[in-house]
């Protein structure tokens, strides 16, 4: 029998792609695609995808795979994949949670350290050869001891973020429409309080909500302004959840004290006023991004083409209702 054919939509390290080459025909396409009416061209023929968070795979795109069995999403969030379409046309979609976890919440707490102590614009000091000596009043930051914390969502990332606050002697409140079991809150010494209540109390404020039409602008400006004075935001899920331009005017108008960002609305542009912003510390979407955590990516994603297409079985990472 003829192997299936896979589109593997960029370059992966590890060994997973060998190990998906033995089973079905790949091809490996590392030209970059610029739109849905690109990818739309390019996967008619092909049982299987291998896509990141930048392909945008909506019904276009399905509709013009012929063959397509699976999309399989080197990524944890599924936002740029119609999932209700491709249920509709009996495609299998997976995802990569569970091994991008620990690196993702270690990011989070980078980015809180980051923005809370001053880390990156105290470099920024000494490159510009600006420390003269220590100062009783140089450099003043905020401490995280004594701080409350306040986790919007509390699936895997979130969790593995709350989880880590004790060491920091960080109080811990968090928000989801659906309150944790008891016995998870106490074992992350953690409470659930509605969105304003949360908002109120917090001094930093961590998005780790999936992107959906309910949390687009999640946080708009209301929602910031509401946040304590002096405050910190972080954001390391996806850009959208919080409304970029309103941001800078409350850290602009310093209602604000600063944030930390992993991902922004538009990737991969950034308003530009955020780069003029001292009190705000960007990063390039680098949440998953160690060796360890994309081979891992990668491995799922081959492990579940495989599965589908060469051992004909439906993976056990499948996201929702396959209508077949
Ligand atoms: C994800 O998996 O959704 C992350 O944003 C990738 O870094």
């Amino acid at each position: 029998m003829s192997k299936k054919r896979v589109l593997v939509l960029g370059d992966f390290p590890g060994d997973g792609l060998a190990r998906l080459q033995a089973r079905c025909e790949v091809t490996v396409w590392t030209a970059g695609v610029e739109s849905s009416a690109e990818l739309a061209s390019l996967v008619p023929g092909y049982h299987g995808l291998l896509t990141q968070l930048i392909h945008g795979v909506d019904e276009s795109v399905l509709a013009a795979a012929d063959k397509l069995q699976i999309v399989s999403n080197c990524a944890v969030g599924v936002d740029n994949i119609d999932l209700e379409a491709a249920a509709r046309r009996g495609v299998v979609v997976t995802n990569t949670p569970d091994v991008l976890t620990d690196d993702t919440a270690d990011l989070t707490w980078a980015l809180i350290l980051a923005v809370m102590r001053g880390v990156v614009s105290g470099d920024g000091v000494m490159r510009r050869g600006e420390y003269h000596g220590w100062q009783p009043r140089f450099h003043l930051a905020r401490s995280l001891t004594g701080s409350t914390l306040g986790v919007i969502g509390a699936g895997r990332i979130g969790r593995a973020v709350l989880a880590r606050a004790p060491v920091f002697g960080i109080k811990t409140l968090y928000h989801q429409r659906q309150p944790l079991p008891a016995a998870r809150e106490q074992e992350l010494s953690t409470e659930w309080r509605g969105l304003p209540e949360l908002l109120a109390a917090s001094d930093i404020v961590s998005v780790h909500a999936s992107l959906t039409d309910e949390s687009h602008h999640l946080l708009d400006e209301r929602a910031l302004r509401s946040m304590k004075a002096g405050s910190f935001v972080i954001n390391t899920a996806r850009g959208p959840l919080i409304d970029e331009r309103a941001l800078v005017r409350v850290l602009q108008d310093g209602h604000l004290a600063g944030a930390g960002l992993d991902v922004y609305e538009d990737e991969p542009r950034v308003v530009p006023e955020l780069l003029t912003l001292e009190n705000v510390v960007l990063l390039p979407h680098i949440g998953s991004a160690t060796w360890e955590t994309r081979v891992r990516m990668a491995d799922c994603c081959c492990h579940d083409l495989i599965t589908m297409l060469a051992d004909n079985r439906i993976p056990a990472r499948a996201i929702g209702e396959v209508r077949r």
